[in-house]
């Protein structure tokens, strides 16, 4: 039976809503984001409406997330436009507080998944990692839900909250949803929208850089250095891409691989077009 939309945005609320749809044994999926729909998110929001019988998206610019001298403020955020995709997507229900809902004065507990929050992203952004654990802690606190879904665009995001669902027991099943690309390579993301004609122009080099180290490694390259230089090669030869990491690391642990890639490694990395900040990824399998 299909339940009436409707739009929370008192923690409470949502929750004792949530509580009614479990005790009639409704399966539950949550889909987190920050807003500015594209049709990444709506792959995630797909993804949910086949595996469960309520979805609720929700959209809060997480401000915990966001570092002093990065993006909070300029942020693009259309609530009303966002719910206008996401409904025929197939949501039931969405959750979209504001931020003294979910930060009340004094707010100071933090989840953090202690080495896997370290590299990568976590190097070029402190804190960053840690409000994303807390507030999809909260989330999942609020919204109950028995799947969450999430995209394989923000790797670490995902191994991290792999991670913390496991270490801190949340009776919740993680799923991923591969990357949505434009047709020309480009991974669709909200940042994009910042990007003038040269500059989306030049992003494609992030998406030739991993197609080059992937076909490598399927023509039996094992070189971790060989692979690595393939991937940077095509964003070094732009001169209005300047690389801010670009990292071959295990898939599962996000510890280096340095020497040969003898099990399946995660070729990461982020790469700013002017002030704005990409990021992309490919799994690699021997
Ligand atoms: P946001 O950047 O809005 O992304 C929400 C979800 O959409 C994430 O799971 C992200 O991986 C996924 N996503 C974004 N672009 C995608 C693409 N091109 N293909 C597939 N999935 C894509 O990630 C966040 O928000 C926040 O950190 C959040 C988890 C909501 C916590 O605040």
């Amino acid at each position: 039976m299909q339940i009436p939309f409707e739009v929370f945005r008192e923690p409470a609320v949502m929750r004792a809503r949530v509580e009614d749809l479990r005790r009639d044994g409704r399966r539950i999926a949550v889909v987190p984001t920050m807003g500015a729909l594209h049709e990444g998110h709506l792959a995630l929001v797909r993804h949910a409406r086949a595996q469960a019988d309520v979805v609720i998206l929700t959209i809060f610019v997480n401000p915990t997330q966001f570092g002093p001298t990065e993006d909070l403020s300029r942020y693009p955020r259309d609530e009303a436009g966002d719910l206008a995709k996401a409904r025929p997507a197939g949501i039931d229900l969405a959750f979209c507080p504001p931020a003294a809902a979910m930060y009340p004065p004094g707010a100071q507990t933090f989840v953090e998944v202690r080495e896997l929050q370290q590299p990568l992203c976590g190097a070029s952004r402190p804190g960053h990692f840690a409000g994303v654990a807390t507030i999809v802690a909260k989330l999942f606190h609020i919204t109950l839900p028995h799947l969450a879904v999430f995209g394989e665009k923000d790797y670490q995001q995902l191994a991290i909250i792999r991670r913390m669902v496991r270490d801190l027991d949340f009776a919740i099943e993680i799923a991923s949803v591969p990357i949505i690309r434009e047709s020309d390579g480009l991974a669709l993301s909200s940042r994009n929208a910042y990007l003038s004609a040269e500059q989306r122009h030049a992003a494609l080099a992030l998406s030739k850089g991993l197609a080059a180290a992937e076909a490598l490694v399927k023509a039996g390259e094992r070189s971790a250095a060989t692979i690595v230089a393939a991937a940077r090669a095509p964003i070094e030869a732009e001169s209005l891409a300047r690389i801010d990491y670009l990292e071959l690391r295990d898939a599962t642990e996000l510890t280096p691989i340095t020497d040969r890639l003898e099990r399946p490694g995660v070729l990461a990395m982020a790469v700013f077009m002017g002030t704005t900040r990409l990021i992309d990824n490919r799994v690699l399998r021997p």
